[in-house]
């Protein structure tokens, strides 16, 4: 199975080649995956199944090129910051709308019917974010498109190398206390590993076509609950200190100004949507979602 996995040198899209690779018949998978810059696909480099390829997918003629010959198409491409806007900002715009407007053009064209889309839990068309509403858009615009569709729609996601709890406990390595917007904002973290498997599993399961799955783990925390575990276990716990919303609109709106600050304000409206799964947390296809507490301390600790 010939597989083309846009984003697929980040943080899920590398966990999820990594689970089709070690799976009984990994030798049937071929993975083609496009990057702006090789450098950033290092890791992936030494699995003898998947093609690195310097591409820009948002050019339709290299689109076309990518999807000649695949079985399936993993799309996965996905920012935090896409600037201001109505009903979102250009980058939102860009990479969750007009991209995978292309992604459904060129793999119609191609005779591609299979596709996985990664967007957002809670992503819709009012929600007060740019960010889940550009998700919701890119999900539209699949799911008009006619083509053997399963969108997964994760909460937060941790593991090692997230950008989640290791950024929390990073910073409560330098800092002696933590200003935290949007402290009591909701989120269920999934773990990488389920996340994964379940991408995995959906290309064995015909009856994931045209079906939406939400992902979430065991356990729902407020945003505080998480800062304060992962600075306990990093082994430097800190007092969190939650910040009113306009001083944490504020603090968000200068972040905007430095290149990969760590927040938005389109960040904290996101926040404003409890993300978790309002049906429980029950994975497709019998799986049961790991504890945060197992995994987490296995990476936070180093
Ligand atoms: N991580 C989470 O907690 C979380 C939670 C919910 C939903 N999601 C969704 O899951 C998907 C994967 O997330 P992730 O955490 O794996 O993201 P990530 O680590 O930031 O990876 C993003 C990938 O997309 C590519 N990419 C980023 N911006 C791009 C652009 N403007 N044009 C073309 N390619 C671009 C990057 O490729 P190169 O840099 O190699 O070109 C990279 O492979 C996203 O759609 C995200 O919204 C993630």
């Amino acid at each position: 199975m010939n597989i083309l996995v846009i984003g697929g040198t980040g943080f899920l899209g590398s966990a999820i080649v990594r689970e089709l690779a070690r799976r009984p018949a990994s030798a049937d998978f071929q993975f083609t995956l496009p990057t702006r810059r090789r450098d950033h696909a290092k890791h992936l480099l030494v699995l003898p199944t998947a093609d690195v390829v310097d591409a820009d997918v948002h050019d339709p003629a290299t689109l076309a090129r990518l999807m000649q010959g695949q079985d399936a198409v993993i799309s996965l491409v996905g920012i935090l910051k896409g600037g201001e806007g109505e009903p979102y900002g250009k980058g939102f715009a860009r990479a969750h709308v007009e991209l995978p407007q292309k992604i459904a053009a060129a793999a119609k064209a191609a005779g591609v019917r299979r596709v996985l889309h990664v967007s957002a839990l809670k992503a819709a068309a009012d929600a007060p974010s740019g960010y889940l509403r550009s998700k919701a858009a890119g999900e539209a615009v699949l799911q008009a498109a006619g083509l053997d569709l399963t969108i997964f729609r994760p909460s937060v996601i941790f593991g090692p190398g997230d950008a989640f709890l290791t950024l929390f406990a990073r910073m409560a390595r330098i800092a002696p206390f933590f200003p935290l917007a949007g402290a009591d904002a909701r989120f269920q973290p999934v773990w990488i590993e389920d996340v994964a498997a379940a991408v995995a599993d959906s290309l064995h399961h015909a009856e994931s076509i045209g079906a939406s799955y939400d992902l979430c783990g065991p356990t729902q925390y407020s945003l505080r609950e998480l800062v304060d575990y992962a600075a306990a276990v990093a082994g430097h716990p800190r007092f969190v200190i939650g910040l009113p919303e306009p001083i944490a609109w504020l603090q968000a709106w200068a972040m905007e100004f430095i290149p990969n600050g760590p927040m938005t304000r389109d960040n904290i409206r996101s926040m404003r949507v409890p993300s978790v799964c309002d049906s429980g947390c029950a994975l497709p296809f019998g799986r049961s979602a790991t504890a945060l507490e197992i995994v987490a301390p296995t990476y936070l600790r180093r």
